[in-house]
């Protein structure tokens, strides 16, 4: 698939230079000495990470067990406990510490300290146990992003349970699907959640999605929150309410000490199609990897006030929430609501009120901060940022740019992370006051991993080149297997070289630049053929961001009887254009062609252009292209749309 296309990369460096001299030489030098230290002896230097980063009950003797490639196994005779190293181990000095401030959907906020957390993990963990669980034994969490869902994370975790969060949006087939897959022995859920000014009830789903077992969910139990304030049918057989089963148990339990490789977790992730994949993740190299990436590329500090905007039925929920920056003690925010919710400003609000030092979001809300109102961030005292990071998608370099320098008031890193759920933890991503920056890249992979650009037939290619990208060695937070589905794993992700050596498939598609720099381009799934040129969607899509009436825009590949696939281009404009005249729309539909004839070429020029008000988007945030794709061929949908936020823009862009 290789061409030398290259995207909208930009040249200029930003470095924000607002630390101390001292602390600045600090950092560097760190940094060198890693990068040295991993060059030198790659497994040495994962061996003192994880003697210095993880409290271990058992050390282990063998750091690398690569006998039976690619199924790694790290640390593997080593034993440790997850839940001790996220919480017991702070509570000799740090037991007031706030560990989370929850603000909820209407704004309001409580908070809860590292003993509190404890004690409340604790007692669920021995309600767990009084139902029979033991370790081994799958729970489905299915919990709007809260302390609660946190709490019942490691609940789990702290009596061997291997935990399956599902994001509270999926629907009853979904959430079935997955309950059926992990034959989970309970579902940890809530009567209801509020979402913006809608009401879920939770509940309700979770009953569908039993029945739509059938028998096949005999013995089961349904531990039900009681969130808000609404009613639910209980079945006195299945159903138990949280209070009830905690309130008169010990808020004490000695954590369960388990070996390194014991599976801490199944996350569910979608690939474009077929049936979810279950990737199972370890425990001792999962927490290994997100804390590498926090201290070094973060450079968190004891005060920093973290925010993950993630949500916690996602990858980046898991490790940047629940497990990261608890294992480090720092204080977090966890905010429930929406990004418009009670107002447009809330996020602005949340970083002026807790004095945030680093937010961790995805480019989709920066999108829509900057279609809401792209000033809106000035009138706030966002003082106490240092660190802006994104992850989950391509950003265009303009909102990069944006928010570097209207969020960050260029004096911020914007840490552009690149991973992916079964990386763990952040592979390719600048260090924080170290790398200089590029709008729009991600920069390059975090000491101890090697990542490289290969073509059709798995040769490594030269920089400028574009190609799959692939990781080159095995490290420790990556996906130990797929649930129940070995020979999925190997095919999907790996591919042998000559050597011997395997590598990771990552099923994106990169370009690393003359200087070193990674650019990612897109899914290769997302990727058009036009007249025998590869083109990726996300490369001319940030191209068309740059039109300064674009708020976001999707390409999608159509069927075309002479080029192969001509380019289908829906575009959401921040002043509405619908409502215009013909003349004004042929006049922004020509400029972007222009624009994207004069970035890419006129191969890469827009077929099709359809404005419109809104895209597909899962709850998530992503867009959807394979229904773009229906549309813009005019096709019938069979798809699933369950899955969508907004299920009404699916007829809304058909009827236009
Ligand atoms: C995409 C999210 C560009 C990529 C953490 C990857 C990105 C997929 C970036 C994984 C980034 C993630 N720039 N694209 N910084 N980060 N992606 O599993 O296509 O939800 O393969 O994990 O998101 O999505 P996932």
């Amino acid at each position: 698939m290789s061409n030398s296309l290259e995207i909208n990369q930009v040249d200029e460096l930003y470095f924000p230079n607002i630390i101390p001299d001292e602390e600045l030489v600090i950092q560097q030098n760190n940094y060198e000495n890693i990068v040295n230290q991993f060059k030198n002896n790659n497994l040495e230097t994962w061996k003192k990470l994880a003697l210095e980063n993880l409290i271990w009950e058992k050390p282990f003797t063998r750091v690398l067990d690569d006998s039976n490639a690619p199924f790694y196994k790290w640390f593997d005779d080593g034993e440790l406990s997850i839940s001790y190293n996220c919480i017991d181990k702070h509570l000799k000095h740090n037991s007031n510490k706030v560990a989370f401030i929850s603000v909820d959907n209407e704004g309001l906020s409580t908070e809860i300290n590292y003993k509190e957390l404890h004690s409340k993990v604790c007692q669920l963990a021995n309600g767990l146990l009084s139902l029979g669980l033991k370790k081994g034994d799958r729970a489905i969490i299915y919990l709007s992003h809260s302390v609660e869902t946190i709490i019942a994370m490691h609940a789990c975790i702290r009596i061997g349970v291997i935990h399956s969060v599902v994001f509270a949006g999926f629907s009853a087939q979904a959430l079935s699907d997955r309950i059926k897959d992990i034959d989970s022995s309970v579902i940890i859920t809530a009567n209801g959640q509020k979402r913006g000014d809608k009401t879920i009830i939770t509940k309700n789903i979770v009953d569908e999605a039993l029945a739509i077992l059938n028998n096949e969910h005999n013995n089961k139990k349904v531990i039900v929150l009681n969130k808000i304030e609404i009613q639910i049918n209980m079945n006195k057989f299945i159903d138990i309410w949280w209070h009830d089963l905690t309130m008169n148990m010990d808020n004490r339990i000695e954590p369960i000490v388990t070996e390194s490789e014991h599976p801490l977790f199944v996350l569910y992730t979608s690939g474009s199609t077929g049936k979810p994949k279950g990737v199972v993740h370890s425990s001792a190299g999962y927490l290994l990897g997100v804390i590498h990436s926090l201290k070094l590329a973060f450079a968190v500090k004891d005060d920093d006030i973290f925010w993950c905007t993630a949500d916690t039925g996602w990858i980046t929920g898991h490790s940047y929430s629940c497990y990261g920056p608890l294992s480090l003690g720092i204080t977090q925010v966890i905010y429930e609501g929406i990004p418009t919710y009670p107002n447009h400003s809330i996020y602005w609000d949340i970083i002026q009120k807790y004095k945030v030092t680093v937010i961790y979001t995805a480019p989709t809300v920066v999108r829509l901060h900057i279609k809401l109102d792209s000033q809106l961030p000035r009138n706030y005292d966002l003082s106490s940022l240092r660190l802006i990071a994104i992850c989950g998608e391509p950003i265009n370099p303009d909102a990069w740019k944006w928010l570097y320098s209207v969020v960050g008031n260029n004096c911020c890193s914007v840490l552009d992370t690149w991973w992916q759920t079964e990386t763990g933890s952040v592979i390719i991503t600048p260090i924080s006051n170290v790398t200089k920056l590029k709008a729009g890249s991600c920069t390059f992979a975090i000491p101890g991993i090697d990542i490289g650009v290969i073509n059709d037939y798995g040769e490594l290619l030269n920089n400028q080149t574009k190609g799959y990208l692939v990781i080159k060695n095995p490290f420790p937070s990556q996906i130990r297997n797929i649930w129940q589905d070995s020979s999925r794993f190997l095919k999907t992700y790996f591919i042998k070289q000559s050597t011997g050596e395997f590598y990771y498939l990552t099923g994106d598609s990169s370009i690393i630049d003359k200087d070193g720099y990674c650019w990612i381009v897109g899914r290769t799934d997302d990727v058009l053929n036009v007249s025998a040129h590869r083109l990726g969607s996300v490369e001319i899509e940030s191209v068309v961001a740059i039109h300064s009436n674009v708020a976001e825009c999707a390409i999608v590949g159509v069927p075309d009887e002479i080029k192969g696939q001509a380019i289908f281009l829906f575009v959401v404009c921040k002043e509405n254009i619908l409502d215009t005249n013909q003349e004004n729309q042929n006049i922004m539909k020509n400029e972007i062609i222009q624009l994207v004839a004069k970035k890419i070429g006129p191969i890469a020029k827009p077929d099709y252009i359809k404005f419109c008000e809104n895209l597909p988007k899962t709850r998530s945030g992503k867009i959807v292209r394979r229904l773009l794709k229906d549309i813009a061929c005019g096709v019938e949908i069979n798809q699933d749309i369950s899955t969508l936020e907004d299920q009404s823009v699916i007829s809304i862009l058909r009827n236009n």
